[in-house]
């Protein structure tokens, strides 16, 4: 039997708890160390019976593990990335890969040139229900792709600390929706969609006067010629978001009834509603228009979650057994199309991508 992949988690907040949990009873990987110079971490690294390092630096200085989780601020990615690829580590580096395009790139080329593998934390992508989703317009049932509507609404509230203290910088440009949300679902909608191309944006700032956005709306063209329109608001009182109607993840409220969506994905003969996985379609070539029926069927699934199998999958990858499902270029490229709507939305221009 394989022994399991020794996992250090660097950063043992919010993202890095539930790290330090999955890898803790992860049956492919074992918890090594904690990595954070925070006070609070002592208690985590006693919870969990492992060392407390308050550096990678000392970290090394004293084990080697197999792997390394980056859960630390979006600032420190690189250096701390570059430290790992250094070390010779594979290394999971949570989402966005780095705080800036160029600093995004730099890591990739070191990644590359030492030939470590990088996997970047978009973890919807280890989705049962994206699984599937990809499973199912991969097969053609829905035809050629012609569009798809998307929602992220939901509601941040203002007396959480959200926005308070040393948390404010979510007031300001960089800080808003787009960057901290939005990503995720350029990461699902690349996923389900492939490449996009160009985008358009409009941004509001109107319900909450931050500086920052607090609503966009968003107009995408995919390479395969498809057209995508996604509406997101971090003040909307809505739970048509991805993980209010996916469920994923237990710290956020559950859509009331099991038939709301965030995405609906439409071709040419079919159309799938996601999560809820409701497909629609012609019975036949010969029924394909809008005066006849769709048939309607829900196609089943099991419930993961997918931050469980991301880091069964990262123990996979430090093993050898698999390569990065999201490879830094692949994290790179959300952060580009991300950074291209937020561009979109200051000049009021199309913004054009290579993929
Ligand atoms: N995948 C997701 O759904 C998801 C969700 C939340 C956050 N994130 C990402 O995870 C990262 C962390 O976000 P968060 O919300 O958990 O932040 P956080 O502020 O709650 O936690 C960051 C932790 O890093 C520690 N830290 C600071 N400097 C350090 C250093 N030099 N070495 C080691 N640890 C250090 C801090 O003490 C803190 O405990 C960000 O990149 C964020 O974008 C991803």
């Amino acid at each position: 039997m394989t022994s399991k992949a020794r996992i250090a988690v660097a950063g043992a907040g919010l993202i890095g708890k539930r790290h330090i949990e999955m890898a803790a009873k992860s049956e492919l990987a074992q918890l090594s160390a904690i990595v954070d110079p925070s006070p609070a971490a002592q208690m985590i690294a006693q919870q969990y019976g492992v060392p407390l390092y308050a550096s990678l630096e000392a970290l090394f200085r004293h084990d080697r593990p197999d792997g390394v989780v980056l859960s630390t601020p979006n600032q420190m990615h690189l250096a701390h990335a570059l430290e790992c690829i250094a070390a010779g580590l594979p290394t999971l580096v949570e989402k966005p890969l780095a705080h800036s395009l160029e600093a995004g790139i730099r890591l990739c080329e070191a990644a590359e040139a030492a030939r470590v593998p990088i996997l970047v934390g978009h973890h919807r992508r280890h989705s049962a229900v994206m699984a599937k989703a990809v499973e199912v317009i991969q097969s053609g049932v829905l035809g050629k792709l012609v569009a798809v509507v998307g929602t992220v609404l939901f509601y941040k509230a203002e007396n959480e600390g959200y926005f308070e203290g040393a948390f404010s910088w979510r007031r300001e440009p960089g800080g808003g929706p787009i960057l901290l949300n939005m990503i995720h679902e350029i990461g699902n909608l690349r996923t389900l969609c492939g490449e996009i191309v160009a985008v358009q944006a409009f941004t509001s700032n109107a319900t909450r006067g931050f500086p920052v956005e607090d609503t966009a709306s968003i107009s995408l063209r995919f390479a395969s010629g498809a057209l995508g329109t996604f509406m997101l608001s971090d003040t909307a009182a809505s739970d048509h978001s991805w993980e209010q109607t996916s469920g994923e993840d237990p710290r956020y409220a559950r859509a009331h009834t099991d038939d709301d969506d965030c995405y609906h994905v439409a071709g040419t003969f079919g159309s799938l509603s996601i999560p809820t996985m409701r497909l629609s379609r012609y019975a036949s070539a010969a029924d394909q228009s809008w005066h006849k029926p769709l048939q309607k069927t829900t196609i089943a699934l099991e419930a993961a979650d997918p931050l469980a199998r991301q880091i069964d999958h990262f123990a996979d990858v430090i093993q050898g057994r698999a390569q990065p499902f999201v490879s830094a270029r692949d994290g790179l490229q959300n952060l580009r199309v991300v950074e291209a709507i937020v561009e979109a939305a200051r000049s009021g221009r199309v913004v054009e991508l290579a993929p």
